[in-house]
């Protein structure tokens, strides 16, 4: 769809400017031309030696520039494009647009253009809220101007909520649909409540609304006999967060959880057992769905023989227990016949030593797409606390997350399901058999 289309990418000076660079590439690689422009501000977050080299084009820094005007006068610039696109935007780009200021090149070329116009926003959480910045995006959309995003997330400032860049891949599939439109749901903006200042009051994005996930959280109990059993410390907490995560963004939620302490998440259907095998049952039952989110601790092995009475001390030895091996869910699931495998298989990976590495081979054991791998060695404060510390591990890389609270490891997951569909929800990951590389 982007094939020979004429893309002019405005960077503006922001923290994601880093993220312009992989959308040039993105956009690339899809057949599209890209020609960028420069704030100064920009400069100061990606050099114009790396834009010019990943876009194969000479970037326009300087408006007074009399070679570059002599070369490609700056009107020509602007018209000869199919779409303008400004990522990131910042607060300050967005106040000049709205005032129809050109004192740069990049503000120049926006005002002189007839083509349409995509921004994709990104700022601290307290300048996207600000009235001022929420007036100047009302004058801009009734100018017709389209944006992508921002998203809720944590931010480089460590303040979380709205005020993230889309993800490259989201622009991509925004520009995609500016090619082909009408509009999609998500170009529309999330407007904070009138008047207010805090970020917790805007509402999320339903960009997962109509979207069947199922999530696994908890531990599983294998009985031993009718009084005992099996089982682990998995809290639930991450599970359950991430089910009314997904909520939040409108997904229709299945949680199947084993045993917890926990209330059942509001929003969501949760569905309760208590060992692996139910667990395997109750998810199969529910196939096909568009995503899993495995983050249950299923034990690995079930006595293979459930006593059906209480076992005695006879005074003899302790009995012994034979162990049998549980289902695979994950795998399971990653693996089964096309019509029921969901587009997006997430598994869980808890170690604790050599975190990346050891997913990175479950990634590939298990057939699945994404690995949230956790560290649950002694100290990490995982287990039962309200902190987790993940590796979000990808066929294509690995994303590093800081320390955060559960519920935002959650809103993260979320929010990235979110960018796989709305960017087409392929994996490229549809593997028949485990070991199969995509
Ligand atoms: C480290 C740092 C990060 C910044 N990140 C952002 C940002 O993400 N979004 C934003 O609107 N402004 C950000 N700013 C402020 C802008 O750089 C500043 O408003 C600048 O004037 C923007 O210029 P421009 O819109 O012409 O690029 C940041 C400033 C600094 C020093």
């Amino acid at each position: 769809m982007l094939k020979g289309k004429r893309i002019l990418l405005v960077i503006s000076g922001g923290i994601a400017a880093y993220k312009a660079l992989e959308l040039i590439r993105r956009l690339r690689e899809r057949g599209a031309s890209v020609r960028c422009a420069m704030t100064k501000s920009a400069e100061q977050f990606v050099t114009p030696l790396s834009v010019a080299s990943l876009s194969g084009e000479k970037v326009a820094t300087d408006l007074f520039s009399l070679t570059d005007e002599a070369e490609m006068g700056h009107i020509e610039l602007s018209r000869d494009a199919d779409l303008l696109v400004v990522a990131p935007a910042t607060a300050n780009i967005l106040a000049r647009m709205a005032s129809g200021l050109a004192d740069d090149m990049a503000t120049t070329l926006l005002l002189a253009t007839d083509k349409p116009i995509l921004v994709a926003p990104a700022m601290n959480v307290r300048m996207w809220v600000h009235p001022a910045t929420q007036r100047n995006i009302g004058i801009l959309k009734q100018d017709g101007v389209a944006f992508v995003g921002p998203n809720d997330g944590e931010m480089a400032c460590g303040e979380f909520g709205p005020g993230r860049m889309a993800e490259p891949l989201e622009i991509v599939a925004a520009i995609e649909e500016q090619f082909g439109r009408p509009q999609p749901k998500h170009l529309t903006l999330v407007q904070p409540a009138a008047g207010s200042r805090t970020a917790s009051v805007a509402p999320l994005q339903q960009d997962l609304k109509g979207r069947r996930i199922i999530v696994t959280s908890g531990p599983t109990h294998e009985p031993i006999d009718p009084v005992r059993y099996i089982a682990n410390r998995s809290s639930g907490k991450q599970g359950h967060a991430i089910a009314a995560a997904l909520a939040a963004r409108g997904a229709e939620v299945t949680l199947v959880t084993g045993p917890v302490n926990l209330p059942d998440p509001s929003g969501v259907t949760t569905v309760h057992v208590e060992a692996a095998r139910d667990m395997f049952s109750a998810c199969f039952l529910r196939l096909p769905v568009d995503a899993v989110v495995c983050a249950a601790a299923v034990a690995d092995w079930r006595v293979a023989v459930e006593a059906p009475q209480k076992l005695k001390k006879s005074g003899d030895e302790p009995p012994s227990l034979r162990l049998a091996e549980n289902p695979d869910i994950l795998r399971a699931i990653a693996t089964t016949d096309a019509k029921r495998r969901p587009a997006l298989v997430v598994g869980f990976a808890a170690e604790t030593e050599h975190v990346v590495a050891y997913a990175q081979k479950k990634l590939v054991a298990k057939g699945c797409d994404w690995i949230v791998a956790n560290h649950v060695g002694e100290g990490s404060g995982t287990f039962g606390g309200d902190e987790n510390t993940v590796h979000l591990v990808r066929r294509d890389g690995v994303e590093d997350w800081p320390r955060m609270s559960k519920a935002d490891v959650a809103a993260r997951l979320a929010e990235r399901i979110a960018g796989f569909f709305s960017a087409g929800g392929k994996t490229g990951a549809r593997v028949k058999s485990a070991g199969k590389k995509a």
